[in-house]
């Protein structure tokens, strides 16, 4: 069959992977209200485009803290690769690096980030955090991927709890007992205590707050850049702590079930950064448009996170590849239709804000 957009991707995957695998992936919290309006608030959103503008050149280069990439799309971090394709997270380093933009590491990768390294040296990567009861965990983790050549790091804050995902219950979903949390092996020591997603139960710290970014800062010279923050407070809170990033999100709708879809809430923390630090977004992004629809209202780049593993599963690294260039293509596409010759003009006017 050809792969022709990412849903084709989708449908791949939930026929190849295993049921409880499928579950894990495309779960959302308890009603999934969340998790489905990430895509339906982007279906909502109407452009308007522009014509006669010489289209016959398009360039969709950016940078995000500094660097330049291929196009405004990476890689957002998920867990567990290895569920996907047997070379996991190996494999997405490898894809990506192949099309030039930004892998976001989750911390609960199953191979380990110097697997990962070695894998893509010429990779442009960040890392993404939790921060753990025993914050030594967090610091040497934090040295590990500073030492490894990691750009930034992504703190997670919308995890002070793992959300109710219910078919994750339903099937008791854990992490096979071939693969592990490569991360963090030998660390967790005591085999017999209840896990949550493959971490012994409790480790992370719900007890987190604004003085852990002041901590985190202590503890290396890396940007940080905040994941989960859906409130223009919490943006003005971010910009006031000093982080060089915000990532608007809701982890997928994996947490508060009730939230907005990421792209609802873009606007109004787009207007109170003013441009003090660079937004990005996750959540939902399925097609080229929904990349142009999102730096119209002002992010700078855009995350996959679900896309990316179907990708994995359809044929590990070159899956990745096709994911990645499909929306790259898309985007082009998009950007040319409506008249924008490159990201710069890429603006607000080309949202029919009436509509929203
Ligand atoms: C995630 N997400 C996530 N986020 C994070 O900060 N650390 C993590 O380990 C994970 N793990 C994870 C696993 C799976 C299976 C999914 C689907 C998601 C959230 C992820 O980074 C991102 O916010 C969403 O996936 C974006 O939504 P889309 O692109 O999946 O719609």
């Amino acid at each position: 069959m050809a792969m022709v957009c990412l849903t084709d991707f989708e449908e791949y995957a939930k026929e190849h992977l295993s049921k409880a695998t499928w579950d894990y992936y495309a779960a959302g919290a308890d009603e999934c209200c969340t998790r489905d309006d990430n895509i339906l608030a982007f279906k909502r959103i109407r452009l308007r485009p522009r014509i006669l503008r010489d289209v016959s050149m398009s360039d969709t280069r950016t940078t995000v803290q500094g660097t330049e990439i291929s196009f405004p799309v990476g890689i957002a971090p998920t867990a567990f690769h290895c569920l996907a394709w047997h070379e996991g997270e190996v494999a997405t380093a490898r894809g990506t690096e192949a099309l030039n933009t930004c892998y976001i590491t989750s911390t609960y990768s199953t191979c380990s980030v110097e697997e990962i390294v070695a894998a893509a040296p010429n990779g442009y990567r960040w890392f993404q955090l939790y921060v753990y009861r025993d914050r030594k965990l967090s610091e040497q983790i934090v040295h590990r991927v500073e030492g490894l050549g990691y750009k930034a790091l992504v703190l997670t804050v919308d995890v002070p709890y793992t959300g109710k995902r219910r078919n994750d219950i339903r099937n008791q979903f854990k992490l096979p007992p071939h693969l592990k949390v490569k991360n963090f092996d030998g660390v967790f020591q005591e085999a017999s205590v209840p896990e949550d997603y493959g971490i012994p139960a409790n480790t992370l710290d719900p007890s987190i707050s604004w003085k852990d970014v002041y901590w985190l800062q202590s503890i290396t010279h890396l940007p940080i850049i905040i994941k989960g923050i859906l409130t223009k407070e919490d943006a003005e809170l971010a910009v006031e702590h000093g982080v060089q990033g915000i990532i608007v999100s809701n982890h997928g709708g994996r947490q508060l079930d009730g939230g907005p879809a990421s792209i609802d809430a873009l606007t109004e923390i787009v207007d109170t950064v003013q441009g003090r630090i660079e937004i990005y977004l996750d959540g939902g992004i399925r097609t080229g448009s929904d990349v142009l629809k999102a730096l119209a209202l002002g992010a700078k780049c855009v995350f996959i996170g679900r896309p990316a593993v179907w990708g994995l599963a359809y044929k590990g690294e070159e899956g990745v590849r096709e994911v990645l260039q499909i929306l790259n293509d898309e985007f082009r596409l998009s950007m040319a239709l409506s008249g924008c010759r490159n990201v710069a003009e890429i603006n607000r006017n080309l949202i029919q804000l009436s509509k929203l």
